[in-house]
């Protein structure tokens, strides 16, 4: 199985990219999770550009998403919404439809108590209207900069919620691919 995670952090030392690679080594035998980490490579979304010929990076992209059996989005919450650069990003994918019917899990990790829980809120909210299948596991981290340190999350509580976050996507997978497997 293939799992994308999505960093909608630019910042070089980001918890949230540190969460996406812990994540990608909890991940079970046969489920292969990768980063799609530099949202700097999309444009700006424009809508005429859009429908005239997406950008490569676009497409790029796209594809990558649509090849996933599962998608994991790590992002800050920046002045209590979802990041500018992961909003951006989600707008290229509502016109192409990758995430429609897609097992999506959402993690905010935040410095702060709350977790980014409203930047998790905002953003499972634009991914229900793409269509997309947020997964009740989602999760908020309070106190981030407790949890990792130089890169690795130290906190057993935290990789246990990392793990149950990752088996949920690999269950929502599985029962996607179920329909195709009993046709043929
Ligand atoms: C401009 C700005 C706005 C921020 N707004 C929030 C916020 O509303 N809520 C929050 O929990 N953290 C906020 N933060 C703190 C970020 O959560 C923190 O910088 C976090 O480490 C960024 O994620 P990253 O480590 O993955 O880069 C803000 C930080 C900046 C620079």
């Amino acid at each position: 199985m293939k799992f994308v995670a999505i960093v909608g952090s630019l910042r070089a030392g980001s918890y949230n990219r540190a969460v996406a690679l812990n994540a990608a080594e909890l991940c079970d035998p046969g489920i292969e999770l990768t980063l799609f980490d530099d949202l700097r490579a999309l444009p700006w979304f424009e809508h005429d550009v859009e429908l005239a010929a997406p950008p490569a990076a676009v497409l790029a992209f796209r594809a990558r998403l649509a090849d996933a059996d599962a998608v994991l989005i790590t992002s800050p919450e920046y002045a209590a919404g979802m990041s500018g650069v992961l909003k951006n990003a989600l707008e290229w994918i509502v016109g192409g439809g990758q995430l429609v019917d897609k097992p999506v899990a959402v993690i905010t990790a935040s410095p702060a108590t709350t977790g980014g829980e409203r930047a998790r809120a905002w953003t499972t909210e634009t991914l229900r209207m793409m269509g997309a299948d947020v997964l009740p596991e989602s999760l908020s981290i309070p106190s981030v900069g407790t949890k990792i340190k130089n890169g690795r999350v130290t906190d057993e509580s935290l990789r246990t919620q990392l793990r149950e976050v990752l088996a949920a996507m690999g269950r929502a997978a599985k029962r996607k691919a179920e329909p195709a497997a009993a046709e043929g």
